[in-house]
């Protein structure tokens, strides 16, 4: 199958040296996409900057912003199966970005951002995705509660989500523990690799039956 992940942060410019980010090693997007293509498939990763190895026989896109994301995933979707989206997209951008280096002048500086679009949130309803869709949700309290409304909210056939206020699973930990939430209910994954973890979402993924349009 043609599987499409995105993964890492995104980087949204404030002026030449500064950006705005998100906490992400992007590790379980790139797990994700070593699994999928040892298993054979064919698989693109589009990914924010990490400091990562790409894994073997990926095919591989460096994007930095939430709108570099959002357009080289809407002109892969029509040529994909499986689309695990994992990036931390920032929410936010900053509106104006300067072209020189901003100077320390007064005691305060306010920036003022606005919303970046929501690429998940997209494939249905603007991309007219029709294959499989996964989903990350990246959470700090009532994880079940916010996933399972990001699975409807965003039409996905699976969401997995994690507690990332846990120190020990997560952003900079090799391992993690989710939840996979479907239309079904919610299932616990025990706590275990990255690596592992990827393997079972692809497996998963790849056992769902594609979203048929209303
Ligand atoms: N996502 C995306 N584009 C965005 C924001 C999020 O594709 N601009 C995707 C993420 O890759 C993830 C899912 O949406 O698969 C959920 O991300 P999350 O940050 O948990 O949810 P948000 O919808 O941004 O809501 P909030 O941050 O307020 O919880
Ligand atoms: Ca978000």
């Amino acid at each position: 199958m043609r599987i499409l992940v995105t993964a890492g942060p995104t980087r949204e410019p404030i002026d030449p040296v500064r950006y705005i980010t998100n906490r992400s090693s992007g590790r379980m997007g790139y797990a994700l996409a070593g699994a999928a293509a040892h298993e054979g498939h064919h698989v693109i990763l589009v990914s924010g900057p990490t400091s990562l190895d790409v894994p073997p026989g990926v095919d591989f896109i460096p994007v930095e912003t939430a709108q570099e994301m959002y357009d080289t995933v809407r002109s892969l979707c029509d040529r994909t199966d499986i689309a695990i989206l994992c990036a931390a997209v920032a929410d936010y951008r900053p509106i104006a970005v300067a072209d020189q280096k901003i100077k320390k002048t007064g005691d305060k500086l306010t920036l003022e951002l606005e919303k970046t679009p929501d690429i998940l949130g997209s494939m249905r309803s603007d991309f007219g995705y029709t294959g499989i869709l996964v989903g990350f949700a990246a959470e700090t309290q009532n994880i079940e509660q916010y996933a399972h409304d990001k699975l409807i909210r965003k039409q996905c056939d699976l969401i997995v989500a994690n507690d990332v206020s846990r120190k020990d699973i997560g952003f900079d930990s090799s391992q993690n523990e989710v939840l996979l939430i479907t239309a079904d209910g919610a299932e616990p994954l025990p706590k275990d690799t990255k690596e592992h973890i990827a393997m079972e979402i692809i497996s998963r993924a790849s056992g769902i039956i594609p979203h048929q349009p209303a």
